[in-house]
């Protein structure tokens, strides 16, 4: 019922409109119509009376402070709204405040896209781990390093590397999120405050993203029969038979340490636009079965 963008106008109505339609007139360089800011939009399409309003949240990620998508959240609850987003800013900068709030609100707050898009992560551990205490993860969480890294083994260049990521829409839209470790970090404060209870933001984790020293070092850890990986987590093993080291180009993997299930490793060979856009699907139906389950 309701897109509203900076660049591309808004378009609002009540009753429902062709997506599809919007989709292609925004692609012929149209406007949506007149321009309405996304605060408002929300205020005036959420409604406590409507039973499955749902706020679907896309918007870059400001590294500093988490925002527009906090507010966004925020203004969704306040209207009765759940909120599907794939963006990493709430869940890791704010999880314990919104999580609160959605619960006070009654309504459901998921995110899963934002970590290996539709791969199930945190609905893994929520829906399929009842009771299971994580105690620990570690993974290679960002396709545009990876793939960044792997290239650099094969002898290609940083940046024509990097400018296959920003063609296929991977790459933020600021890349140096991705180059200097940002992305991975928001994802393993995300992580941490949701899978461990933890109550972080990205500032606090740790930090080294990819230099221009980084191919070089690529190539010399596959000489010796080694792989240099970009890795979201506070301890690295390095035996032969670890499940990061194979991974190639834009594949993702998380591997969560439990009691008492011990290790689960949950792969991505390939990331993309579609498995992103499945994660927020994946959400909206976890919203209409919880709809359908409170009837
Ligand atoms: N692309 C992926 O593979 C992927 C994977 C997992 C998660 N994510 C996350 O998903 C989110 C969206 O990614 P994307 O690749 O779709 O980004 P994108 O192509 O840059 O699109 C962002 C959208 O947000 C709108 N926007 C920007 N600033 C806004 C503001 N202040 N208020 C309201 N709307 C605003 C933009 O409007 P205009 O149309 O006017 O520019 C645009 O429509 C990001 O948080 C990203 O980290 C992306």
């Amino acid at each position: 019922v309701g897109i509203p963008t900076p660049r591309h106008g808004s378009k609002c109505d009540g009753a429902g409109f062709d997506a599809a339609q919007a989709a292609s007139s925004v692609e012929r360089g149209d406007a949506l119509g007149p321009a309405l800011s996304s605060l408002d939009a929300i205020r005036r399409l959420g409604s406590p009376s409507i039973e499955a309003c749902v706020l679907v949240e896309t918007t870059p990620l400001d590294i500093q402070s988490g925002e527009p998508a906090i507010s966004h959240v925020r203004a969704a609850f306040a209207a009765g709204m759940h909120v599907i987003t794939a963006n990493k800013g709430p869940a890791a900068f704010a999880y314990r405040a919104l999580a609160a709030e959605a619960r006070r609100a009654g309504v459901s707050f998921l995110f899963e896209g934002a970590v290996m898009d539709g791969v199930p992560v945190f609905n893994l551990v929520r829906e399929t781990l009842p009771a299971v205490t994580i105690r620990g993860f570690r993974g290679v969480v960002n396709s545009t390093t990876n793939h960044i890294l792997s290239a650099l083994e094969r002898g290609e260049s940083f940046a024509s590397a990097l400018a296959r990521m920003q063609a296929d829409g991977v790459a933020e839209a600021d890349p140096s999120l991705d180059i200097d470790g940002w992305d991975a970090a928001a994802k393993t404060a995300a992580l941490a405050n949701v899978l461990l209870d933890a109550d972080l933001t990205p500032q606090r984790v740790d930090r080294e993203g990819l230099t221009a020293a980084s191919g070089a070092r690529a190539r010399s850890a596959i000489a010796a029969g080694r792989r240099l990986k970009l890795v979201a987590t506070a301890t690295c093993h390095a035996d032969g038979h670890d499940p990061l080291a194979i991974l190639d180009d834009q594949a993702n993997a998380l591997e969560l340490d439990t009691w008492p299930m011990g290790r689960i490793v949950i792969t991505e060979r390939d990331g993309g636009l579609e498995k992103t856009a499945y994660a927020l699907v994946s959400d909206l139906v976890t919203v209409a079965r919880r709809i359908r389950a409170r009837r």
